[in-house]
């Protein structure tokens, strides 16, 4: 049974205890931390496990074989670094780090230790729709791909989500199912901003959307808009030499009215992903049994993060920015 630590049991954290304690086997959840400490305590009565002061004790804790980080992006670092140096395999909630500078320290200090132990929460990898475009893709049945069009709807953000999340907290879920996707790095981000919504905060451009360019020349858009109000829309259309194929609606069922036929729109991730986060999380906590590492590395962390900058600096200066990144170190081959 892998003991887990959380640090940072807010929605997404208790979506995962909840998860790990109900439909997944061999590991529970029986340490938290969080900045605020009466909320890891109430989280930690609620489960009966033991609330930390700090992520470093529960980290360190002789009673945590692993850790799950679902703290906000910025304080994902320290943490990261703490586990690797204590040695303990850690899913941390995507992004990895909001910028690659971060995400390339984590790295180095994975690469380092010898191990890898960063497992990053992009959990669309483990979505059944997503595998079937992907494997439809790879068989060549279409030919290659030429363009993609996605589309990433949220009904609202909360308070906190800052104008550069739309690329590097929301977006980059598309920059990297687009990465396993077509396998291969992008080299370019450009922004277009269309007439902003007025049901967004003025803080944010809101819609907006990221066009990014393969290194074949495959080119990818994707429509963030993120107080779109009607629901959690996760759309994928991709368009191959001699067909399209795109995801279906999200639920598998249809419903039939005198008012019509329609397919409910969900409202959240965990609702739209709920099988993908249930396989990506299962998949982890039985690698962490086995002593073995399973999902997307800190390698497509630090990817993922170097789309983004070029992203949020395309969403401030106009024009085309050049994606930097380093060789893909051969740890992570
Ligand atoms: N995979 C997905 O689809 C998905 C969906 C939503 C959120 N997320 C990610 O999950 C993470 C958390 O998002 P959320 O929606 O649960 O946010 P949230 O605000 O509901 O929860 C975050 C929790 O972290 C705590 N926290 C903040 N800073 C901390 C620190 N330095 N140390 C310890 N605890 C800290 C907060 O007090 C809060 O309890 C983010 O990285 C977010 O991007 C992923």
């Amino acid at each position: 049974m892998a003991r887990i630590g959380m640090i940072g049991p807010g929605a997404m954290g208790q979506a995962h205890i909840e998860r790990i304690h109900t439909v997944i086997a061999g590991g529970r959840v029986v340490a938290v931390s969080d900045v605020d400490q009466a909320h890891a305590q109430a989280v930690a009565d609620r489960i009966g496990g033991t609330a930390y002061a700090s992520s470093k004790e529960l980290i360190e804790s002789l009673e945590v074989d692993a850790v799950m980080i679902c703290s906000h992006g910025p304080a994902h670092e320290t943490d990261l670094l703490a586990c690797i140096a204590t040695g303990k395999p850690v899913l941390c909630e995507k992004p990895l780090t909001p910028t690659a500078d971060a995400a390339l320290r984590v790295m180095e200090a994975e690469i380092a230790g010898g191990r890898r132990l960063v497992s990053v929460g992009f959990m669309r990898r483990f979505d059944r729709s997503y595998r079937q475009l992907k494997t439809t893709l790879d068989s060549g049945a279409l030919g290659a791909p030429l363009m993609v069009n996605c589309a990433h709807r949220n009904p609202s953000v909360p308070d906190h989500y800052t104008w550069d999340m739309a690329i590097n907290d929301t977006a980059i879920h598309e920059v990297d199912i687009m990465r396993w996707l077509l396998d291969e790095e992008f080299v370019s981000a450009r922004v277009d901003q269309p007439r902003r919504t007025s049901l967004a905060p003025a803080r944010l451009q809101d819609p907006l959307v990221l066009v990014l360019t393969t290194a074949s020349g495959v080119r990818v858009s994707d429509e963030i808009f993120v107080n779109c109000q009607y629901g959690y829309d996760i759309r994928c259309e991709a368009v191959a030499e001699r067909g399209t194929l795109s995801l279906a609606d999200q639920n598998a069922i249809d419903l039939r009215t005198s008012a019509g036929a329609s397919n409910p729109i969900t409202m959240n991730h965990n609702e739209r992903f709920f099988q993908a986060f249930v396989t990506e999380v299962q998949e982890w906590v039985s690698a962490v049994d086995r002593g073995e590492h399973t999902g997307s590395t800190a390698w497509d962390g630090y990817a993922a993060a170097s789309v983004c900058d070029a992203g949020v600096q395309a969403l401030t200066d106009s024009g085309t920015v050049p994606v930097q990144m380093i060789e893909r170190p051969a740890f992570y081959a």
